[in-house]
């Protein structure tokens, strides 16, 4: 029998944050369904949203509101923002090193924001955060780490999480209890053709909520982001990042002309193209940086001008075809402030998560925010009301049960989210 204190599922940013904001005389079982890196975050190329000083709260809160349809928890996004200074102190502490101009950072703008207050690590802003907190997780006594262990079931009885069922590579299934629970697995992209995310994200800890009857929310809030790179393939879709455009990138049609704001928030955004596309007859609009992009391009965006260049584009010269992909889940397992869910002694953090901070449509570059803020909320959380119990007594998990459960999660998590036409006709 595995037995923990806490049992995190996933190594994105908020899985890993919150094992290193947990007291170390916790032991922890870190689990994710790929390798450490295999998560989202790791792909995240923008930024990271920081209130710069005392006057940027306002703007940065109505600017996170009106890009949400005013539907955000305002109590969430004022906490979001309270935080931000103090997270990026954290990661700087962790040794992440952001991008400076002169003495200072350099802060980049996106789509919505009115002003510029985006923390960035070129254009490979995830990788650099997150392998820190791959490196700093490492270094912890405490922590255990199984990789390619798929969450399964979730340990179910008397009203409280007591832990999880985790499948291993060779198919082999185990209780794992805990005394406390994080879900922090990602989002939904996996269940999508198009999308920016890893394929193996669906979204397994919202579709095994819904099958305990925890509560969820918004399941329909689905951000399509508007520049991808276009190929035709299918597979993976490139992220072509709104930090492009931010720094003046623009986009234009079959005649060679600009359709709309670049910086117009990322549901209107891709509308306009998908209207562009459809007057052009063609599968894709065409992003241009030359002449409207200041300083070294292959500098700033060494990334995606890499990855372009293997595709047969040059970034700094040419235009380049994009389209819209899936992109980010704003609805999730519903948690208060502290990312409790409605079930006793489990917590679920980041994109798995809904505490309403981004209303229906996610202002960019807010995801890593909002996740190491509220992992670092639900780990202190934790840590305050530990209680230790005595591991509830489940028999050995039946695979065949297991399976046909999980089948009907999944059929339920599908009719909750929508349909992939849905998604990007909305
Ligand atoms: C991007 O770089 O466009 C993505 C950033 C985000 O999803 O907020």
């Amino acid at each position: 029998m595995r037995n923990y204190d806490v049992l995190i599922i996933g190594t994105g940013v908020a899985g890993l944050f919150a094992a290193l904001n947990l007291s170390s005389d916790k032991q922890i079982l870190i689990a994710t369904k790929g390798t450490l890196e295999d998560n989202d975050s790791f792909l995240a190329q923008g930024g990271i949203c920081v209130q710069r000083d005392e006057m940027d709260f306002e703007p940065f809160l109505e600017d996170t509101l009106r890009a949400g349809h005013y539907e955000n928890n305002e109590a969430a996004v004022a906490t979001m923002i309270n935080q931000s200074q103090e997270i990026i102190d954290d990661l700087i502490d962790l040794g992440v090193a952001f991008d400076k101009k002169g003495a200072g950072f350099s802060y980049t703008k996106e789509g919505a924001h009115s002003r510029a207050r985006i923390l960035h690590c070129k254009d490979m802003t995830g990788k650099e955060i997150n392998s820190k907190l791959i490196a700093r997780v490492k270094e912890l006594k405490n922590v255990s780490i199984f990789e390619n262990s798929t969450l399964v079931d979730l340990l179910v009885a008397g009203d409280r999480c007591h832990g999880a069922v985790l499948r291993d590579q060779a198919g082999k299934l185990s209780n794992v209890y805990a005394q406390s629970t994080l879900l922090a697995t990602g989002g939904i992209g996996g269940l999508f053709s198009k999308t920016t995310n890893f394929a193996h994200l669906t979204g397994d800890a919202i579709a095994i909520a819904l099958k305990h009857g925890i509560r969820v929310k918004d399941l329909d809030y689905v951000q399509i982001h508007p520049t991808s790179l276009y190929t035709g393939r299918s597979g993976r879709a490139f992220l072509m990042s709104e930090s492009l455009r931010g720094e003046g990138a623009i986009l234009v049609g079959k005649d060679g002309q600009r359709f709309a704001d670049e910086l117009l928030p990322r549901d209107l955004l891709t509308k306009a193209i998908y209207t562009q596309m459809e007057k052009d007859r063609l599968p894709y609009v065409r992003m241009l940086l030359k002449g409207h992009v200041e300083g070294s391009i292959a500098g700033r965006f060494p990334g995606i001008h890499a990855h372009c260049l293997q595709e047969g584009y040059d970034l700094v010269e040419d235009y380049i075809p994009v389209v819209p992909a899936q992109h980010y889940f704003m609805g999730g397992i519903a948690v208060d402030l502290n990312s409790k869910t409605s079930l006793a002694n489990l917590y679920a953090a980041g994109e798995t998560s809904c505490n309403g901070v981004h209303g229906k449509n996610r202002l960019a570059s807010n995801s890593l925010l909002e996740s190491l803020v509220f992992s670092k909320r639900a780990a202190q959380a934790i840590d305050e009301s530990f209680q230790c119990a005595l591991p509830y007594p489940f028999p050995e998990p039946d695979a065949r049960s297991i399976e046909a459960g999980l089948k009907e999660a999944n059929r339920k998590l599908l009719e909750e989210t929508g349909s992939e036409e849905e998604a990007h006709a909305k």
